[in-house]
Formats: C-alpha cells, structure tokens, sequence
C-alpha cells in the first residue's frame, strides 16, 4: 500500500523541516539565537508557541511559566509561580531567557547566549521573515487559548500587521479545536494543523476523527508514537498531512519517513536535513 500518499497534495514539493521551539538542541528554545540557528540549518519552518502576558502581548514561550526557561525566579523572588498572565511584557523584557540553557547543557554553551530575550510574537516574525532567505516560514500554536481569552483575535491581528497572513507555507497549530475552529471562522483560508496526544485518540476510530477534523483542519500533528500505519491511511484519505512531534534519534526519523510522514517536528533540525539530501 502507499499509505493513500498518492491521494495527496503536498503542501511543499517534499518533506517539511520543523524546527521546534527554533534549533532547540543548540541554543535556549524561543530565542532570537535558537531562530537563527533552525534558518542557518535550513529548516522550512521554525516552530512558535505562545502565550500571552497580563498587559495582551503575545511572546513566544511554550510553557504557562516564566520559571524554567528565564531567570524569573531570581529577578521577582516574590512573584511565584511566575504566571506569564501576571506579567507585563515591560517585565518580560527584564529576563535573561538564555543563560539557563548554558548551565543546563554545558556542551552546547555559548556566551552570546546570556542575555537572550523572551521575543514577542511580532518580534519572532520579523526576525524569521528578515533572516530566512525566503525560505523558512512559520508554524505558530495557540498554547492555553482557554487560559488567554482574544489569543486568536490578537494573534490574527499581528499575522495582518506584518504581512505573513496570506503567505502560502503558513501554518496555525493547536491541542485546542476550539482554538483552531475560531482561527478557521476568522481566516477560512490559512491552513491549520490539529495537534493529538494519546488522550485525545484514545478509544476512537481514528478514520471517523480524521475525517471530522478535516472539516477544519488540513493536518494533524501526532505525538510520534500514535504513528501508525493505520493514522497514515486515515490522515492521508482524508486529505491531512502529518507532522509528528517530536522527532529527535534519526532512527525515530526514518522509520517515521518510511511510514510516509509529510514533515516533522525536531529539535535536531540539522540531522533531519542530513536524511533527506534536499537541494
Ligand atoms: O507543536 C508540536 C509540539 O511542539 C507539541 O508539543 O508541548 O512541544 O508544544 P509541545
Ligand atoms: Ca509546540
């Protein structure tokens, strides 16, 4: 079988390289510096999560808290649990949201590591946009929408204010269909892709929720693990693309490759690109 590959459309000409969180294994993720790492190593996308500070900024961080990757903890010791949503981007701004990654990964340490900020969403896209060679494009998720009410409003209004909205590679991501079905009533046209962990599929006839969500949705992110034969077939007849996360041992890449993936997220941007001798 061909895993129903041939029923479609890639969204590039071959497999995307999603770099998560930036080049994450090399620099402190949701840097400016881990950016600029995933574009030197020719990602087609550098991955964005956000969430939103207390005065309505969106910044790019994964977690709900500034503790594990600022230096919140030791510039507000009175501020715990250090909320993003308690906090002003002017306060944000203050963080060191590198140094952390130097004393967690001594091999990977650089100096012009210390310092990095937390970027805001706005900052993050005109960052790719000016040094990505027409190339790498975004890939943002809406983190906690439910904690951050006006997160895809808000969202939306800063895709338009820098001009990605209508850019073809484009592409919103979320755990929350609520989330995506509201991007889908804002912005019919921008593709979205609908994130699974296990919870989410478990005890369902995964052909049924992939032809649901196609309604809504042009792909689906997988935690790597629910790859499957089956999830390919179902996926790929429905039309949806596939990008599981996060795919970091070149062994999980190839056999993922092999079941017929359409991309992946990695925090190894580089040695996915090594497999897949792209032009
Ligand atoms: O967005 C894909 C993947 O990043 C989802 O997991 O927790 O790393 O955002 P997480
Ligand atoms: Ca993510």
């Amino acid at each position: 079988t061909d895993n129903g590959q041939s029923l479609l459309k890639p969204l590039t000409s071959d497999v995307a390289i999603i770099a998560h969180r930036g080049a994450s294994a090399y620099g402190p993720e949701h840097t400016l510096a881990a950016y600029k790492q995933a574009m030197t190593m020719k990602a087609d996308y550098v991955e964005f999560d956000l969430q939103m500070t207390k005065d309505g900024e969106l910044i790019a961080m994964h977690d709900e808290t500034l503790a594990r990757t600022t230096n919140a903890k030791e510039l507000y010791p009175d501020r715990a649990p250090w909320r993003v949503k308690d906090f002003t981007l002017d306060e944000i701004n203050r963080l060191d949201a590198g140094s952390w990654f130097n004393k967690a990964y001594p091999d990977q340490a650089k100096q012009a590591y210390i310092g990095q900020k937390v970027p805001t969403l706005e900052e993050a896209i005109k960052f790719v946009k000016q040094h990505g060679n027409g190339k790498a494009s975004l890939y943002i998720e809406t983190k906690a929408p439910n904690v951050y009410p006006g997160m895809e409003e808000r969202l939306i209004e800063i895709l338009k204010k820098t001009n990605v909205l209508d850019d073809e590679k484009l592409l919103l991501q979320s755990f929350s269909e609520d989330s995506l079905r509201k991007l889908h009533n804002l912005v019919p046209h921008v593709k979205l892709i609908q994130l699974y962990n296990a919870s989410m599929l478990k005890g369902k006839d995964v052909y049924q929720e992939m032809k649901r969500i196609s309604d809504y949705a042009s792909g689906v992110g997988p935690s790597k693990e629910l790859v499957v034969p089956k999830l390919m077939e179902a996926a790929h007849q429905n039309k949806l693309h596939v990008h599981p996360y996060t795919v970091n041992s070149k062994h999980d890449m190839v056999s993922l490759l092999s079941l017929g993936v359409d991309g992946l997220f990695t925090n190894f941007p580089d040695q996915f690109e090594n497999l897949l001798d792209k032009p």
